[in-house]
């Protein structure tokens, strides 16, 4: 039974008066329209290259993986999701795909895909593969059919102005290639240079630009439905769902993409595909999970995605990311929350979080991804105990929580000045270093000669590693098993459960915010910052007493008459705590 009990009256303390308020706690949720063994999945990130060497040739492998499948299953999680393992001449790390059927040799053989997918169904994980088809790799056979002069099948696949000499209208300065190949024609590329863009169509295109083909030309069509084919392939061959990368970039538009109305055109045409392929897994894969890196729920989880990662936008660097990463990207100035100087503001990105929130509330998910191969880790200088806060908050908000490897050891962001390895400049190189097994040679990932590994292991005396964890209940690795598990036994914190933020105020500490699902309510109260913090905020729901399930004892005072609840948390806490 849902459980809605109003507020007697405002006249609370002067925090809770002057804070914004973000609803009350009402115990209601709704189940997204996802696949059932999704609706409460924790998802495990996995870097092919830099996970587990089974050969000794200082990369990631399929069969390295499988020999590690116990160990992911051992951490709580349900479902994992694996980087391109795909044949590439690797000018992306993999992203940039020359065979969509094939498996790259240096990670093995479609067989041990085939394996990899079984092995893990066995042990109860789900698998989703990595789905990147806004582009392909500059020598993938369609590229290089469509770079011909000569009339083919492929020379609408790609999008190709009439010649190498007139430059494209200006809103699409930076986007073309000139002088490749032999075909007299500018191509448009998605990401860098080598990774030229799929024709999907343009929204709207533009009459006195030829060119630019509706979305729903013939030529456009056969490519659409060739990747669709694709997805079959791999879904047929057992994978569980995919990751679309760049979800929201497939069909262009005509008009600069400042002015929102052909921003919303582009938008809308894309949706159309994902919805297609939507339709495609109801109907051929029921299980079939879909997320997108798209980075705009609303748009994302309109009928088209079960999940969207939320991770390019201020907010996100907001919370996590270092000033000096921030300067050397130049993403945002500003400060993380998560950090223990205690500048950051949980405000902005409360506010974007939340419109996105109420608009997608029982559409699909949103993800907060706890890291990933693009963005410098989390364990970016900083300690277990600044992790574990990070994680408490990871794995109590709402969504699907994606943990990327080796972040539940502690893993740092290496502070890399090398150069770029398979298009990974700083700092991502920093954070796809080799997963550390153990104490041992290249810390338990490879065989391989030092120099022969794919990037180099933490060199630190005391890098954390996966052995020297297992056994000590204390370690951030069984730490973060414990809030994983508590997050699969809480009814409060499942994925779908209500989020309803209690205290998060411009420019200082905690953060506090209720859970909750029926009757069952949960409190998550965070204080990264290193000096003690204090709040006062009102909880609408009666409770007699609270259950420290996980993380530090705090002081709170609970008026029962009013509701009014204040606190009092030391420097780097945060508490769970369930109201009984
Ligand atoms: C996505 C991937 C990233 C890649 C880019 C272009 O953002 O996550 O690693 O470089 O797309 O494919």
């Amino acid at each position: 039974m849902n459980r809605i009990i109003t507020l007697a009256a405002a006249a609370f303390c002067c925090l809770a008066a002057t804070a914004q308020d973000y609803g009350k706690i009402t115990g209601e949720y709704e189940i997204p329209p996802v696949p059932e063994w999704a609706e409460n999945a924790v998802f495990y990130q996995i870097y092919p290259q830099t996970f587990c060497d089974s050969d000794g040739d200082g990369i990631g492998d399929l069969q390295g993986i499988i020999s590690k499948l116990d160990y992911v299953k051992s951490l709580g999680v349900d479902a994992i999701w694996f980087n391109p393992f795909f044949d590439s001449p690797f000018n992306d790390a993999g992203y940039d795909i020359r065979d969509y059927y094939k498996v790259a040799p240096r990670y093995g053989t479609n067989e041990d895909a085939r394996q990899l997918f079984e092995e893990a169904h066995k042990r109860g994980l789900k698998v989703i593969f990595d789905y990147v088809i806004s582009y392909t790799a500059i020598d993938h056979p369609w590229f290089v059919e469509s770079a011909k002069q000569e009339k083919n099948k492929y020379s609408n696949y790609y999008i190709w102005t009439k010649t190498n000499w007139v430059d494209p209208p200006k809103e699409f300065a930076g986007s073309f290639i000139k002088g490749y190949g032999k075909r007299n024609g500018q191509f448009m590329r998605n990401f860098y240079w080598c990774q030229p863009a799929l024709n999907f169509g343009f929204s709207n295109p533009d009459p006195n630009e030829p060119w630019q083909l509706a979305t729903d030309h013939p030529d456009v069509i056969a490519m659409k439905n060739d990747l669709k084919d694709v997805l079959r392939f791999w879904m047929e061959m057992g994978a569980d769902g995919f990751r679309a990368d760049m979800a929201g970039a497939l069909t262009k538009t005509s008009q600069t993409s400042g002015n929102e109305q052909f921003h919303n055109t582009r938008e809308n045409a894309t949706k159309l595909f994902w919805r297609e392929i939507r339709q495609l897994l109801e109907e051929e894969f029921p299980h079939g999970f879909m997320v997108a890196e798209w980075s705009y729920p609303a748009d994302a989880l309109d009928n088209c995605f079960h999940v969207d990662f939320f991770h390019w936008f201020n907010g996100y660097n907001d919370l996590f990311q270092k000033e000096s990463w921030r300067i050397l990207n130049g993403v945002s100035e500003g400060h993380s929350y998560f950090d223990a100087e205690g500048k950051g503001n949980i405000t902005d990105f409360l506010a974007s979080y939340m419109d996105q929130y109420e608009q997608t509330k029982g559409k699909g998910y949103i993800s907060l991804p706890l890291g990933n191969h693009d963005n410098a880790r989390l364990g970016n200088r900083r300690t277990d105990k600044e992790l574990e806060i990070i994680y408490a908050f990871g794995f109590t908000m709402p969504g699907v929580s994606f943990l990327y490897y080796g972040n539940e050891i502690g893993m740092k962001q290496l502070p890399c000045d090398w150069p770029q390895v398979e298009g990974a400049y700083q700092p991502r190189n920093g954070a796809r270093t080799p997963m550390q097994w153990n104490s041992g040679a290249n810390l338990g990932f490879s065989t391989a000669d030092p120099s022969k590994l794919y990037l180099p292991v933490d060199p630190a005396e005391d890098a954390p590693n996966v052995a020297d964890q297992e056994n000590d209940p204390n370690s951030l690795l069984n730490r973060t098993r414990q809030l994983i598990a508590l997050r699969h036994s809480e009814p409060a914190l499942a994925n779908y459960a209500e989020f309803v933020p209690l205290y998060a105020e411009k420019d200082t500490y905690p953060f506090v915010y209720a859970r909750a699902a029926g009757e069952d309510v949960v409190l998550v109260l965070l204080n990264p910052r290193a000096e003690a913090s204090e709040a006062s905020f009102n909880v609408n729901v009666p409770f007699r007493k609270t259950k420290l399930l996980m993380g530090d004892e705090i002081e709170l005072d609970h008026d029962r008459k009013t509701g009014n609840v204040s606190v009092k948390m030391p420097g780097q806490s945060y508490s769970i705590i369930k109201l009984l």
